[in-house]
């Protein structure tokens, strides 16, 4: 049998809104032609992110109701703890409410001024919290990655030579450590090869530098790995995690992802000097370091879901489903960033809307465009995100891209289906669709809340 089917069957549904096209139209206008500000019910399939929006199992279900509210040394707590040292072999695991928080304080500890920190690419909160701490944050991919034409089995992959410039540059004393990013998400949800694991962990032992994993979407870039790497081939998916993880010093996790739950995350490490100094922020900002940030119950269903996303007929069908939508679009000719990453399909907007340029944003065209003709909510990716105007001049993003990323156990085969037809029909119709310009503005992470204004088809601002 060659069709891979979804390795579950459906318990509990939840009805998506259909509307029709005149609705949408106002809808979109009223959110000023920014997609976070829809309404959710008013969009009918939400490709928006893959992260928090997991459907969970019956069993972590079941885990909820098992959980333990004792504020401290809960029953529940105990279980998450064993469950990630046994599949990361870190010392020391901090709960957090989710990503963001672990960052949040990892950097505060090790950040500061004057201080480096390299990743393959960093994801905006992650540099968002480097910097926010007074660091600079480097951004290390290889070439290959800014290629969206290009095939390559790893694009998610450190450039080794650029890092060790940089690390000859800064001074090992200005790196408290090293990211890397798996799979990479800014880069098209791209993984990184373990040899490449390996060989950058060769190089900061080199100069001492620990090397931490923002381990995210781990699951994913693991099975990466076993069908892309060829030793790799025979080893179990949670094999592979525990080599991944042997060559880092320790995480930070958005639970939200990989461990198929819709709120937490964690710190792992096994420098004990800089965990004492993590779980006193932790008291100040998450909570006491055996619930951080979480209920107990929280930490049973991510306990559980971190058990389940290592299932290989799981992890199967989860890529293969985001690599049928990306398939089916190539075929119609339509622009995607090539390979399929593990958690969405990247549209390339630059080639998708050529007539329009960066600074009337083809990106956001082309995601309200997809909302106005099938409900489908996606993310820009590009010049509205990225772009910056200094001294009236407007410098553009690296690459322009809409992501459709793909929430884990939600959608079926005939919603990808549906979702693929729309992004076909609006790659039909896109000699007719309009660019933007920006009407409001917020002085910092723009794209959440600014507003914008249809120019008329061809104009420019
Ligand atoms: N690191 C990566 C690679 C991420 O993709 C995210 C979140 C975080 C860290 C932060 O985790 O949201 O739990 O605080 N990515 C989401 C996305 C928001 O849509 O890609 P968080």
């Amino acid at each position: 049998m060659n069709t891979i089917i979804e390795p579950f069957k459906i318990k509990s549904v939840e009805p998506i809104n259909f509307t029709t096209r005149e609705y949408r139209e106002r809808a979109i206008r009223e959110a000023f032609y920014n997609l976070f500000l829809l309404k959710a019910d008013d969009v009918l399939i939400d490709f928006l992110t893959d992260s928090g929006t997991a459907a969970m199992s019956s069993k972590q279900w079941a885990a909820i109701m098992d959980g333990d509210e004792s504020y401290a040394g809960s029953r529940s707590f105990f279980r998450f703890e064993e469950v990630i040292k046994e599949l990361t072999g870190f010392k020391h695991i901090i709960p957090t409410h989710q990503g963001r928080a672990a960052e949040k304080i990892l950097f505060t500890v090790v950040g500061g001024l004057g201080k480096v920190i390299p990743n393959n690419t960093h994801f905006d909160t992650t540099r968002a919290n480097v910097e926010f701490s007074g660091s600079e944050a480097v951004d290390l991919p290889v070439a290959v990655a800014l290629d969206t034409e290009k095939r390559a089995d790893f694009k998610g992959n450190m450039d080794l030579d650029k890092l060790e410039a940089l690390i000859k540059k800064t001074g090992r004393e200005n790196i408290p450590l090293c990211f890397l990013t798996v799979t990479n998400n800014s880069v098209g949800g791209q993984p990184v090869s373990m040899s490449n694991i390996r060989r950058t962990k060769a190089l900061l032992n080199k100069y001492d530098i620990p090397l931490f994993i923002d381990a995210c979407r781990f699951a994913e870039n693991a099975f990466f790995i076993k069908l892309r790497e060829p030793e790799y081939r025979d080893r179990s998916v949670r094999d592979i995690a525990h080599e991944m993880f042997s060559y880092a010093d320790g995480c930070t996790m958005s639970a939200k992802k990989d461990a198929l739950v819709n709120i937490g995350g964690f710190l792992a490490l096994n420098d004990s000097g800089l965990a004492e100094k993590a779980r006193s922020l932790l008291i100040m900002t998450e909570g006491f370091p055996t619930y951080g940030g979480l209920a107990g119950r929280d930490l049973d269903a991510i306990a559980q879901g971190l058990t389940e996303v290592l299932d290989e007929d799981y992890l199967k069908y989860r890529i293969r489903s985001v690599e049928y939508f990306g398939d089916k679009l190539e075929k119609a000719g339509v622009p995607v960033l090539v390979p399929t990453g593990g958690h969405a399909v990247f549209l390339d907007a630059h080639r998708f809307l050529p007539d329009i340029p960066p600074e009337n944003f083809p990106g956001q065209a082309l995601s309200v465009q997809l909302y106005l003709e099938g409900g489908i909510r996606s993310v820009e990716i590009g010049s509205v995100m990225f772009g910056k105007e200094v001294d009236g001049k407007f410098f553009g993003a690296q690459l322009e891209l809409v992501r459709l990323a793909i929430p884990r156990r939600v959608y079926t085969q005939s919603h990808i289906d549906f979702a693929a037809e729309v992004v076909i029909e609006v790659f039909r119709k896109r000699n007719s669709i309009p660019g933007y310009k920006i009407t409001y503005e917020p002085p910092f992470l723009r794209h959440f809340t600014a507003h914008f204004e249809a120019l008329p088809i061809g104009g420019r601002y």
